[in-house]
């Protein structure tokens, strides 16, 4: 029997693109909306065709989700309150006192109760009050509770992806690459931070912002708003994240004392061969400048006091490794991922190593959660929560060898003395998996679409002995290495 504390926490999660739409009323405008609906983005194949109004309905549903996830042992979920929701119109005309150092840099953001009150008044107050409901219906359960304040969605009014990518970001609403962003996202983490902090347990600001900059600007096959290739635009970009996720903190701590984290996707980096190790360093880089930042002040060759101090916990989102061969040029993108690895497989085949690969074709490679969360240890000496870990099987394959084998390494991280807190499943429920749609389905609870009715895969029930019992059984122990094929 592999114990885990009895304080540690088994969670689920939810994001307002993937799981609250679904029932009549249940939409919501923003930059992903409209790059979902956009008919070039369809037509070129950019994104699916599924749209977010066709999703599990999380928003109307919540309560028969959040009596399964106790059902199955679940004692902890992250919810992401949307931005776009709360302020389908623009916040810029409420006055904050703006601290800046001259050189561009956005150092403070101070929302007093006066500008709460005027944030009230351009606020969707219905959709503040039924976030409430979704979240006490959480806490009268039992349940522990984390609040995210971002998960990809942005206000139309502040991102237009669909013009960015036509006319340039300096003649569109440009999210992340204009500063404002910066003040509007901590005008909002202290509105809601003023309105919901009394059911909050915990924080974080935001999810997974590498990816944010990475798909947006870099990476434009992605799917992903903006779909602008640009590398300064994506330095830019990171910027002012890092810039927003300090702002935020404070925000909340004005009127909050809970924790506050940050998260963030990390694959295990892995180089094709010793050649090729500063490719790794490369790209660890990219990762760890997001948390040098609130951790210890450094952004780009400085240290910035605005900045420092200002990370209570990390969030470890981990789905594989990726292995990196360095290309011939130098500089921050001399970087190449090697095929037949980590997120490069052939959907449900088999990698170069032979290892089982999901529907999305992700290797499974438990291994690299225990590097992950060692490195990290090694690194910040943090308190850690798995966010986010989970597969892409519509079938139900490999998804108990996935959970119970990464789950087996989570533990091995934790004997080894890091100080992880909690492990949230990638997911109860399918949901809409961004620009690839319904077809990746990540639940542990399958969805009919169309009826809207929960179903249970046979994981989920591999989960419930585990969470119940915050153990992973010897009779479950069988899973902890999943097997190599062909
Ligand atoms: C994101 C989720 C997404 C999952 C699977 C994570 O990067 O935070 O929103 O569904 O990966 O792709």
């Amino acid at each position: 029997m592999i114990k885990f504390p009895g304080d540690f926490k088994f969670g689920f999660s939810t994001v307002g693109t993937q799981h609250e739409m679904g029932t009549p009323g249940s939409e919501f405008t923003s930059d992903w909306y409209l790059w979902l609906h956009d008919p070039e983005n369809i037509a070129s194949g950019l994104v699916s065709g599924d749209l977010p109004e066709h999703g599990p309905g999380y928003w109307d549903l919540y309560k028969q989700d959040h009596s399964i996830a106790r059902d199955l042992g679940l004692d902890a979920a992250w919810i992401t309150i949307e931005w776009a929701r709360i302020f389908p119109k623009p916040t810029f005309d409420v006055k904050v006192k703006v601290d800046e150092d001259g050189k561009g840099n956005i150092t403070g953001v101070e929302v007093d109760e006066k500008a709460i009150e005027e944030l009230r008044g351009l606020a969707n107050l219905a959709a503040l009050n039924h976030y409430r409901e979704i979240l006490s219906d959480w806490k009268a359960r039992g349940g522990f509770l984390i609040i995210n304040l971002f998960h990809w969605a942005m206000p139309t009014w502040l991102h237009d992806p669909i013009a960015v990518r036509k006319h340039g970001p300096d003649r569109a609403p440009s999210g992340w690459l204009d500063r404002r962003a910066v003040i509007e996202f901590a005008k909002f983490a202290a509105f809601i931070a003023h309105e919901l902090g009394d059911l909050a347990d915990m924080w974080y600001t935001m999810n997974e912002p590498g990816v944010v900059i990475t798909e947006g600007y870099l990476y434009v096959k992605s799917g992903f708003p903006p779909g602008y290739l640009d590398l300064n635009s994506m330095n830019i970009a990171a910027k002012h994240l890092i810039e927003a996720h300090a702002r935020a903190y404070d925000a909340i701590k004005a009127y909050s004392k809970k924790p506050i984290g940050l998260v963030y996707s990390f694959a295990d980096y892995q180089p094709l061969t010793p050649n090729d190790e500063p490719a790794v360093e490369e790209a660890r880089a990219l990762d760890y400048s997001f948390l040098d930042a609130p951790v210890r002040g450094e952004l780009m060759g400085a240290v910035r006091d605005d900045l420092k101090g200002r990370l209570d916990w990390i969030g470890v989102n981990y789905y594989t490794r990726a292995v990196l061969r360095r290309r011939q040029d130098t500089g921050r993108v001399a970087v190449s991922v090697v095929g037949g690895f980590g997120y490069s497989c052939e959907p449900g085949g088999v990698s170069g190593d032979k290892r089982p690969c999901s529907d999305f074709g992700w290797e499974i490679y438990p291994e690299g959660m225990y590097n992950v969360l060692m490195r990290l240890h090694e690194r910040y000496r943090m308190p850690m929560y798995v966010t986010e870990n989970g597969i892409a099987d519509e079938h139900d394959r490999w998804r108990s060898w996935f959970l119970v084998s990464h789950l087996y390494q989570v533990h091995r991280a934790m004997q080894a003395g890091a100080d992880i807190r909690g492990y949230f499943h990638w997911n109860l429920t399918d949901n809409l998996e961004w620009a690839a749609g319904y077809r990746m389905r990540f639940g542990l609870v399958y969805v009919d679409y169309s009826t809207k009715r929960r179903y249970l895969r046979p994981s989920a029930l591999v989960m419930r002995e585990i969470a119940r019992q915050k153990a992973i059984p010897d009779y479950l122990e069988h899973y902890t290495n999943p097997p190599k094929l062909g």
